[in-house]
């Protein structure tokens, strides 16, 4: 430990009492100019307008205009999607705007803003790191006449899928909890629900196509209306974390 902490140099000690860690960020992130990526997503580039104008302050998504979340996902599958957006592999036909904002950036930009976006909302509470939650306040999309699913319907789908229609369990993609799988797997717990809900039809129906080898395509065929409602219904409250262990598995942290 001693030499861990000397190789690491005061700076970078320094550096883990903030809340944003850079020097730590996942693994798989290297040549990323984060400061640029900030500033894309607070003030824009060129015609491209600030990230944040949509998809929230701190990158949680608005179940209001249908955006993701995008803080904390995995840095590969961002920086994947919008190259998706901007050689059309993934067409937004939610509001049509993200394949015009990816053209307007550079690939050097994107994996810029996806560094920067994966690695916040990440917070220091005393000796150890925890997330924003940030999915959907479910009481509140409830009475605004959104339908909601079942909760525990949807969450023994996500753990065991379901043999008797050939459907697999999410985790064994995605991870426990949806909580992403680097480099290729998305987070999904705690991603917006109406979002959840729009992706999943999407690609059900075939209008998202941009999934290798259709992994997800063949899944999302698999599933009812109610399976989809059932399963956002769950993954928007399912947390990081394993029960019993308030930690944040070491591959999750920055
Ligand atoms: C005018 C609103 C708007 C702005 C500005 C905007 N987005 Fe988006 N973004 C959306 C919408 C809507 C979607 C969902 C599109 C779809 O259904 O494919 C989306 C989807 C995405 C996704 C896909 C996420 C996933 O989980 O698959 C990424 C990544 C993304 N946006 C990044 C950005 C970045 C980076 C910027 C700033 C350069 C940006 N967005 C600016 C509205 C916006
Ligand atoms: C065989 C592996 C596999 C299984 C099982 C699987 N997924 Fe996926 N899923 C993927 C991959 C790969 C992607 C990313 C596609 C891409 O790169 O665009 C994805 C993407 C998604 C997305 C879009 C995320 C985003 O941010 O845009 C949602 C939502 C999703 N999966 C939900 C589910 C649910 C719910 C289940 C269980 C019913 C499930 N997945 C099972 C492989 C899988």
């Amino acid at each position: 430990m001693r030499t861990y902490l000397k190789k690491l140099g005061s700076a970078s000690i320094v550096a883990m009492a903030v809340a944003v860690t850079p020097a730590f960020a996942s693994g798989m992130v290297t040549g990323a100019d984060y400061n640029n990526g900030k500033s894309i997503f607070e003030n824009g580039k060129g015609d491209v307008p600030a990230c944040s104008s949509c998809h929230g302050a701190t990158a949680l998504g608005d179940d209001n205009l249908g955006t993701p979340r995008l803080a904390g996902q995995i840095y590969q599958f961002l920086a994947k999607q919008l190259d998706d957006y901007a050689n059309d592999r993934r067409m937004d036909t939610t509001m049509f705007v993200m394949n015009a904002n990816a053209k307007g950036l550079s690939e050097q930009d994107r994996k810029d803003v996806s560094a920067y976006l994966n690695s916040i909302g990440r917070v220091f509470t005393g000796k150890q790191l925890t997330q924003t939650s940030g999915g959907s306040d479910l009481a509140a999309l409830k009475e605004n006449g959104v339908e909601l699913g079942v909760s525990h319907l949807g969450k023994a789908l996500v753990n065991y899928g379901d043999t008797a229609r050939g459907i697999p369990a999410c985790l064994s993609c995605h991870g426990h909890n949806g909580r992403g799988v680097d480099p290729m797997y998305p987070r999904i717990g705690e991603q917006k629900f109406g979002y959840l809900v729009s992706q999943l039809k999407k690609l059900r129906d075939g209008t998202r196509d941009n999934d290798v080898m259709a992994q997800m395509r063949v899944v999302a065929k698999k599933l009812t209306d109610e399976d989809i409602l059932n399963v956002a219904t769950f993954l928007t409250q399912a947390p990081q974390t394993t029960m019993g262990n308030s930690r944040i598995p070491v591959e999750h942290l920055p």
